[in-house]
């Protein structure tokens, strides 16, 4: 059965862990992102770049797509995302929280769109050391969204 709910470190945890997986070549940026569902379900990705570097994926559109087939997007609550350089040591590096970028965030605003919750976002840096908790309210204020669409319905 699902973990009813996980605590902030385990979450980062899990992105740190997925960051592990990135296919990032070109930037030499990993980044993981794990997503927490209502019921404690979890859906993981990471970035995944291409010589066609346009091409490239962020970690939170792979977990945003993971979440959509495991528990569906209106069931996101959580969202901890955690980025940075694989040091020597095979090790993911870096001090400052990664927290996701302006298009992620547009994507996380239409999973709170669908149910209406505040949705957090847990953002760590690459060594865990830097953590930083959000809402998509605060960090896509003012944002274009389906309402927008409805409105424009006659
Ligand atoms: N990246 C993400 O995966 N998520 C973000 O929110 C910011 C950036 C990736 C894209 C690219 O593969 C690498 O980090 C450097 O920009």
């Amino acid at each position: 059965m699902a973990q009813k709910s996980h605590t902030a470190a385990q979450l980062v945890s899990l992105a740190r862990a997925a960051a592990a997986q990135a296919h990032a070549p070109y930037s030499g940026f990993s980044v993981g992102c794990a997503i927490e569902a209502e019921d404690g379900r979890i859906a993981v990705g990471s970035n995944m770049e291409n010589a066609c570097y346009r091409l490239g994926t962020c970690a939170e559109i792979s977990a945003l797509t993971s979440a959509q087939q495991t528990f569906g997007l209106g069931n996101v609550r959580r969202i901890a995302v955690a980025g940075g350089h694989i040091g020597d040591d095979g090790a993911l590096a870096g001090t400052q929280a990664v927290l996701p970028c302006g298009g992620c965030r547009q994507a996380i605003a239409e999973a709170r769109d669908l149910s209406g919750v505040d949705i957090e976002i847990v953002a760590s840096s690459g060594d865990g050391g830097a953590i930083s908790t959000h809402r998509i309210s605060a960090l896509l204020p003012a944002s274009f969204g389906t309402d927008n669409l409805d409105d424009a319905k006659n």
